[in-house]
């Protein structure tokens, strides 16, 4: 199993299998920069693929296994997503619902009317009702006579994902599914107390911050900021006179964007251009830079939560990964723009490999990985049943996605 997150700084690809004792393991792992995208959609096609081609090249020396297809991870600005409903009368025998009932009341749901560039990425049942009775999360033997569904549709535009598909194409590999970036995120980092109770998941990256609310353990929200951490850099390095290198490294090694927790006496070394000599400037100055930049990509993400009323929905809060989450003081400043706790989602720990894919960068990788092991396993029952046990807690809710992906693909 091969998860591939091509992002807007970097492409990452996480190879696992299960072992003898039928235990998922993360075996291999390959991070390259990538530069061929904005935002999420692929600008460069060549600058894509050689991007693909070295993560995948690095995961299959690491791992010893030929690569041939992988589990590619879509996520970017072009993402958009709504809710839908459908109804059907029970058919089944003696008003049983069955598991067709369950497919027609999905399919019905599905017809919304969505633009000629656009596709369904995912259709994800939320809720059910069974005549009166509401809030049900399986109907399937329930008595009924008539079948209700609520859904979460995710959209992607057709030529983002085929562009893509055509970079890993021409790489030498084969994408054998689409997964949405945030759903496997979810994956690897949310508990299922969170989804249930409610939160905001949000992947930091380079180029866009995605955006996922939980309600019930089902998605019911996604959307994207256009802005992450590459901004932040950039910021850095026009009001630092510095380059982008030395940007991104003061960002990583000394910058915080809680102003609170730094001493008004602290100084650090910024390097000089063109050879002028490095100087000496406040901590705060930097901090005060990048404050602003990641103050806004929160109340943007605020802004579009409460304008689709979702915003009293976090009650478990919010979970930060993606790499830019990394930025020192970002749990306090989102706690502060939302008035909820936050916390870094890292992967779990999985066995195989160390832990460098517990990392909030790898979240979509490694959950791309585990969304496929779930789909194995939901196949094979018999098979994993020590791993799929052990992992339960975070697997259960999303089971509707594996069975979608089944019901899609298998
Ligand atoms: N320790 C750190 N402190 C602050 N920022 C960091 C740190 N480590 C990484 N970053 C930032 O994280 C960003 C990259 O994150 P990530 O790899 O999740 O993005 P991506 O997946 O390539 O992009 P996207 O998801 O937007 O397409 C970069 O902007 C990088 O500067
Ligand atoms: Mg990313």
């Amino acid at each position: 199993m091969v998860g591939l997150d091509i992002g807007t700084t970097s492409t990452r690809a996480v190879v696992g299998d299960f072992n003898e004792e039928d235990q998922l393991e993360i075996i291999g792992v390959g991070v390259a920069p990538s530069t061929g995208l904005r935002r999420g959609v692929v600008l460069n096609i060549e600058a894509t693929l050689s991007s693909v081609s070295s993560a995948i090249e690095s995961a299959e020396l690491m791992s010893g296994r030929e690569i041939h297809s992988c589990v590619l991870g879509i996520s970017g600005a072009n993402v958009e997503s709504l809710n839908s409903k459908g109804v059907v009368a029970v058919a089944g025998k003696g008003r049983e619902i069955t598991a067709d009932d369950i497919g027609r009341v999905h399919e019905a749901a599905k017809a919304v009317s969505i633009a000629m560039d656009r596709e369904i990425l995912h259709v994800i049942p939320q809720t059910y009702s069974v005549d009166a009775q509401r809030g049900i999360r399986d109907p399937l033997h329930m008595m009924g006579v008539r079948l209700e569904s609520e859904v979460h549709i995710i959209t992607s535009s057709v030529t983002t994902t085929q562009n893509m598909a055509k970079c890993v194409n021409r790489a030498g590999y084969k994408p054998d599914r689409f997964i949405l970036g945030s759903l496997a995120a979810a994956r690897s980092v949310l508990s299922s107390d969170e989804r249930d109770l409610g939160c905001l998941l949000m992947d930091i990256g380079g180029g866009t911050t995605d955006l996922m609310v939980f309600r019930d353990g089902e998605p019911w929200y996604t959307s994207a900021v256009p802005a992450g951490g590459m901004q932040v850099t950039n910021d850095i390095s026009i009001m630092l006179s510095v380059l982008m290198d030395s940007a991104e490294r003061l960002k990583r090694e000394a910058a915080s964007c809680w102003l609170e927790s730094i001493d008004a006496d602290e100084l650090i070394v910024v390097p000089g251009i063109g050879g002028r000599e490095p100087t000496e400037i406040p901590r705060r100055k930097l901090c005060a830079i990048v404050q602003p930049r990641m103050e806004e990509i929160f109340l943007m993400a605020k802004e579009k939560l409460d304008k689709a009323g979702y915003l009293k929905d976090i009650k478990a809060g919010i979970v930060l990964t993606g790499g830019a989450s990394l930025m020192a003081g970002a749990r306090e400043l989102a706690e502060s723009v939302f008035g909820v706790p936050a916390h870094l989602g890292t992967p779990p720990v999985i066995g195989g490999l160390g832990s460098e894919y517990r990392n909030p960068m790898f979240a979509t990788a490694v959950g791309l990985v585990l969304l496929e092991a779930d789909a194995q396993l939901a196949l094979d029952p018999s098979r994993g049943q020590a791993s799929a046990r052990k992992d339960k807690s975070r697997a259960s809710s999303l089971g509707k996605i594996v069975t979608w992906l089944k019901d899609k693909f298998i």
